[in-house]
């Protein structure tokens, strides 16, 4: 408020001295006049309003932001990543240059439509004045609002170029000049040699932006917002602004690229999967042969969750979907689950009923090597005889034999340096590898019952069937799940699996006969419950700390040669009906000759109805 005062008493200054030099003087105000609407920008609004706003906070924000605003509201414990400390500051999504205040506009955005895949929701229930109020109230956290020269002016944000081959061809060596690839990986998937090392001002670990997924973006998924989040910079986190290492037509161009490497604005998710039929032989060792398969099969995304319902809990899990395809021939059946994950971490162990201690439920993104390496010393008791399992596991780079995938997993020598390096026992995946299930009903419900198997595990009653790979070995274990507390091996059906990890994306393919005495019997035309579960090793997730989906379904479309004869029958229906409507006319007009009744648009709805 102060301040505000201040810079409208300089403002009135000027005129007092106009006779003066009047060319000096005319130059000091076209000086302040540039410079007013920075300083109109401090505005802290009225007591009053502040006071309405701190209404609104201790209402809707306080219990994470908490009372302070120093974001340590009592929720904040389960939140990752940790809710804004509104008393340093720094804000992440600003139309203001690197270092500086956000304007009130860029607050009101976050706060009209929150921060996508984070805790901070939206808040379309609030009223413009409440928003202004509130707005006033976080700004009285912290001082630098008080002071003009944090402020700083919106950047431009030119039209985006058309993303001409050129332009996106341009875009990717300014990507690739620029570094961004280190943090965000080769094509984005998040999964850069430094991410699984970031932190923020704070010190604790931060999730990198997986670019793939625009729909993610907190910022926006916008060429505008892309264009924006690289120039201005997120304050308080690694991400770096590039406005003054990059001219705007080089930024325009990066845009476009970035762009390129998304899936979209929007995940599209489904609720199912079409396996096709296919008449070859479906051969998991024939990676060429596999992928023609598949390539001929819909995509589905599925949105997963963190398992928050029972003990293990995991507010904040590493993946956020997972996209599932499926074929089938005569007699078996393969499945195809493909996610993002910014490391492969095939050292560990992992498996459904894996303890989770209390104390690490819930532990955020991250697991930075030196958080991990206390905790690994920390927890000796809890871990018993792992720290002795490190090395050997590691050594079991056999598992993936061809020795190619082996590189994929380790890539470039570097990475498998900050990873494994040093014997440090606690660096983050080593420890719990990734992980991967399928969960099927072991039968289908009575035709016409909603009824299916709770879906985490399954229950006493409903029993479901897991088909597990741990990534580390990345062959598949069969379990059967009565709850989570009694997931138990079982031998009943073989699963087979392969897997593989490219530039931050795992595949993971499994295979199993179509018929099963034990477990569920895929029929054709038929839809049978199907659910995923994800564990990010890196993340510390095992056991019921996990990512997990609801209950979807695969439908088993008819096979080929049922889905060409329909067409042929429908065609020959038709010209039946065509058939007998014509010889119905043609009697018909003989008969209006003779008789000359009835008219001819009767006879046509009359005859209409056979052909239906
Ligand atoms: C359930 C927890 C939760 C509640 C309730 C909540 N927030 Fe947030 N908020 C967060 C989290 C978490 C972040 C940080 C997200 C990130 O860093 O990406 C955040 C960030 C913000 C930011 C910073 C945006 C930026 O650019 O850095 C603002 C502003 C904000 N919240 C305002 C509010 C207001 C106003 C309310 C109440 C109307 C509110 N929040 C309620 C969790 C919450
Ligand atoms: C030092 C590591 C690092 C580098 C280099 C880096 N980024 Fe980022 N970037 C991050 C992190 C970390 C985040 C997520 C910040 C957060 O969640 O608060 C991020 C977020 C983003 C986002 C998404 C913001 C949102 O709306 O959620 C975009 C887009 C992005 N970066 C683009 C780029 C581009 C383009 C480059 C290169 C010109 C680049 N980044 C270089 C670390 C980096």
């Amino acid at each position: 408020m102060a301040r505000h005062g201040i810079s409208i008493t300089a403002a009135h200054h000027p005129p007092a001295a106009c006779s003066a030099a009047p060319r000096a003087v005319a130059a000091a105000v076209a000086a302040l006049l540039a410079t007013a609407p920075l300083m109109a920008q401090v505005d802290l609004g009225t007591e009053e309003q502040r006071a309405a706003g701190k209404v609104v906070y201790d209402k809707y924000c306080g219990q994470c932001h908490g009372d302070d605003g120093d974001g340590n509201g009592y929720a904040t414990l389960r939140v990752k990543p940790k809710p804004r400390d509104f008393t340093t500051g720094k804000y992440k999504f600003r139309t203001t240059p690197n270092g500086m205040l956000p304007t009130d506009d860029d607050l009101r955005r976050a706060i009209e439509v929150g921060l996508p895949y984070t805790s901070m929701p939206g808040w379309p229930n609030l009223t413009s004045a409440e928003i202004d109020n509130v707005i006033y109230y976080i700004k009285s956290f912290s001082p630098d609002f008080e002071n003009p020269d944090r402020y700083g002016e919106p950047i431009d944000i030119p039209p985006p170029l058309e993303s001409t081959e050129e332009s996106i061809s341009r875009g990717r060596v300014v990507y690739e000049e620029q570094g961004c690839a280190s943090c965000h990986g080769e094509v984005g998937r998040g999964d850069g040699p430094s991410a699984p090392t970031l932190v923020n001002d704070k010190g604790d670990p931060i999730k990198i932006a997986d670019l793939t997924q625009r729909w993610t973006y907190r910022g926006g998924p916008t060429k505008e917002d892309i264009y924006r989040t690289f120039s201005t910079g997120l304050n308080g986190t690694p991400m770096p602004s590039y406005a003054d290492s990059l001219e705007v037509e080089d930024r325009q161009h990066l845009v476009n690229y970035v762009y390129s490497l998304g899936d979209g604005d929007d995940p599209g998710y489904g609720t199912l999967i079409t396996a096709v039929h296919a008449e070859e032989p479906i051969d998991l060792q024939n990676g060429d042969a596999l992928d023609a398969l598949f390539a001929d099969a819909p995509m589905t995304r599925f949105p997963l969750v963190g398992q928050i319902s029972e003990p293990g809990r995991n507010f904040y899990p590493s993946v956020t979907s997972i996209e599932a395809q499926a074929v089938y021939n005569r007699d078996e059946i393969a499945f195809r689950v493909r996610w993002n994950d910014l490391r492969a971490d095939t050292t560990g162990r992992n498996g459904p009923s894996m303890d989770v201690p209390m104390w690490d439920e819930d532990n955020g993104i991250g697991g930075d090597a030196e958080d991990g390496a206390e905790d690994a010393a920390d927890s000796g008791d809890f871990f018993g005889d792992f720290g002795g399992e490190e090395a050997p596991a590691a050594a079991e780079d056999d598992f993936f034999g061809g020795g190619d995938t082996g590189d994929d997993f380790f890539g470039g020598g570097d990475d498998g340096d900050d990873f494994f390096g040093g014997g440090d026992a606690g660096s983050g995946g080593a420890e719990f590898s990734d992980a991967v299930a399928l969960q099927f009903p072991i039968s289908l419900a009575e035709a016409g019952s909603p009824l299916k198997p709770y879906f985490l595990f399954g229950d006493s009653q409903n029993p479901v069937d897991l088909w597990f790979v741990n990534l580390t070995y990345g062959v598949a274990d069969t379990f059967r799940g009565r709850g989570s507390d009694q997931v138990v091996p079982t031998e009943a059906d073989i699963v087979e699996a392969v897997t593989s990890y490219d530039q931050g994306e795992w595949t993971v393919t499994y295979k199993r006969r179509r018929s099963s005495r034990a477990g569920i019997s895929f029929a054709e035309q038929q839809y049978t419950p199907i659910a995923f579960s994800v564990w990010d090793g890196f993340n510390r997730e095992r056991g019921n700390k996990r990512a997990l989906s609801s209950w979807f379904y695969v439908y088993t479309e008819p096979s080929v040669q049922q889905a060409a004869t329909l067409p042929v029958l429908r065609a020959a229906f038709l010209v039946l009906a065509i058939e007998l409507l014509v010889v119905f006319l043609v009697r018909r007009r003989a008969r209006q000759r003779a008789a000359g009744s009835d008219t001819a648009a009767d006879a046509v709805a009359a005859a209409g109805a056979p052909a239906v």
